[in-house]
């Protein structure tokens, strides 16, 4: 029996030292082997060939956004959106990552289908897809306190769209009027069209405006071939107002140049004039089809999210008597405080508090835009994930807007949480941010403003059918009934 227990206990204590130098050995090269050269992508799924998890999104982007960031990671995935591999950026974090990268790390991007429709250059789409950078004139135009001084004409052009479609009706379509009411309204500021252009830009640009985003099928018949051909002949007329007005403006420019005076403040001109005064004066050449690009970019940029939020903050005044009430007394102050006949002016508009509160929840409640698009300029990391150069990456206000962790019970619409504190940072971002920012924010804002004092001091609202009507995307939300209410004047 000895010998035989000696001979086991041997070859079990050699199997151990065995294993144990084993271990030792493995030990020391997992030390000095070199992590795996694999970089690792954000998790998510890239979804069907060509289309990707486009239909998805486009279908509903809130939910595809939740539902992902609930199933992947809270910070960032992967997708697949309008034919490229995408990453979509989530939180405040991401908000501000991107913000702040503008130029460095990304560069502004706009789907091809979409700068197509647009008819924008392709060797140019950075620039053309939203204008030019930040210090360009139309960006002057729209940001400075130039936009301040339309007010007063803006009110007027409210005035006599209430006077003509909404006080001699019972009931109206608030969607489908808004829509009306910024295209007349953006033209008139942007390019004062006479009555006759206006009606020859507004069936082509809502023909572009109705298959932009649609399955970018260029054939005869399909919505996309319809917004090609709409978006070509809103630039044909452009191009020819462009043309008729650089003659009226040779004058006014040669009168400048004679007084060698720059101001050209003195005048109540519309962009477009500005425009051509500005490229003529400085030879800066810029031909008219480079124009009317400009001004296609900008009449586009702010339609949708304008004519959305105006019909949403009505629904929501319907919906929220109480809301409407401190809406009305607010207004009614300022209606005191002017003569009889007397316009708006940007002082009035600063009054504004309180319905600016209720504008604000309106975006976050109902936000007119899902976000935008940027393009990686090379690899780089974000949240430990590597981000492939040339990958789009898509910043998405849903990640924030709704998140109770910045807005408490996120589905209750209460103005009150923009009066009492400011949002955190970076998780509010209607507008966007970082150099890249709407340039059409303070007009959007003097837009929405006036349009609400108009309507709220003039009616109450009552929604017609509210369960017939349903929100369907595209990706902004759009009122299947155009949403129609029933006025009550006051
Ligand atoms: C409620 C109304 C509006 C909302 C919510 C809104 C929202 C936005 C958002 C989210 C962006 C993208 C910013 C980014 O990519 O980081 C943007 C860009 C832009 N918006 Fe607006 N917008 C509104 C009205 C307007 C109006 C009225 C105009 C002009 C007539 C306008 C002109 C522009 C332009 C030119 C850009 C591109 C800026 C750039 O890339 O440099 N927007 N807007």
């Amino acid at each position: 029996m000895a010998p035989n227990f000696f001979y086991f206990s041997l070859g079990i204590t050699s199997i151990i030292t065995l294993l144990v130098i084993s271990l030792i050995i493995l030990n020391e090269r997992s030390k000095t082997r070199k992590p795996s050269k694999i970089p690792k992508l954000p998790p998510g799924k890239i979804g069907w060939p060509i289309f990707g998890e486009t239909l998805a999104y486009v279908s509903c982007p809130a939910k595809f956004i939740h539902d992902r960031m609930t199933m992947y990671s809270p910070e960032v995935f992967k997708t697949s959106l309008a034919g490229e591999k995408t990453v979509v950026f989530c939180g405040p974090k991401a908000n501000k990552f991107l913000f702040s990268n503008e130029g460095k790390l990304v560069n502004y991007w706009l789907p091809s289908s979409v700068a197509g429709a647009l008819s924008y250059p392709k060797t140019n789409n950075k620039d053309s897809a939203s204008g030019k950078p930040a210090d360009n004139l139309a960006y002057k135009f729209l940001r400075g306190d130039t936009i301040q001084q339309y007010v007063p004409l803006v009110h007027s052009m409210v005035q006599q769209h209430v006077r003509e479609n909404w006080l001699p009706n019972n009931e109206v379509k608030v969607y489908t009027l808004a829509k009306e009411f910024i295209f007349a309204l953006s033209c008139r500021v942007l390019v004062n069209p006479s009555l006759e252009q206006l009606s020859d830009i507004a069936k082509p640009f809502f023909r572009l405006l109705d298959g932009i985003f649609s399955v970018p099928i260029n054939l005869p018949g399909m919505p996309y071939y319809k917004a090609i051909k709409g978006g070509k002949l809103v630039r044909e007329k452009l191009v020819e107002i462009i043309k008729q007005r650089r003659q009226e403006m040779s004058h006014i420019i040669m009168r400048n140049n004679n007084n060698n005076n720059n101001n050209n403040n003195n005048y109540q001109l519309d962009l477009l004039s500005r425009l051509i005064i500005d490229c003529d004066k400085n030879n800066k050449g810029l031909s008219e089809e480079e124009i009317a690009s400009k001004v296609i970019g900008l009449m586009f940029a702010g339609f949708y999210p304008t004519s959305t939020t105006i019909a949403f903050l009505i629904s929501h005044l319907a919906d929220h008597p109480h809301v409407y009430e401190k809406v009305l007394q607010e207004q009614l102050k300022i209606s005191e405080s002017k003569e009889a006949g007397e316009q708006l002016t940007w002082i009035d508009v600063q009054k504004m508090k309180y319905s600016w509160n209720v504008i604000c929840e309106t975006m976050r409640v109902s936000s007119p835009v899902p976000g935008n698009f940027r393009e990686a300029k090379s690899d780089f990391t974000y949240a430990g994930f590597h981000i492939p150069k040339g990958w789009k990456v898509h910043w998405t206000l849903h990640s924030t807007h709704k998140n109770p962790d910045y807005f408490p019970d996120p589905e209750k619409f209460d103005p009150e949480r923009f009066a009492n504190n400011e949002p955190a940072p970076y998780t509010f971002v209607p507008f966007g941010g970082g150099p890249r920012m709407c340039a059409g924010k303070e007009f959007a804002r003097i837009e929405m403003l006036v349009f609400l004092h108009n309507v709220v001091t003039k009616f109450r609202f009552k929604k017609i059918n509210p369960d017939q009507e349903k929100i369907i995307y595209n990706p902004d939300p759009i009122p299947t009934k155009g949403l129609r209410i029933f006025l009550q004047p006051h």
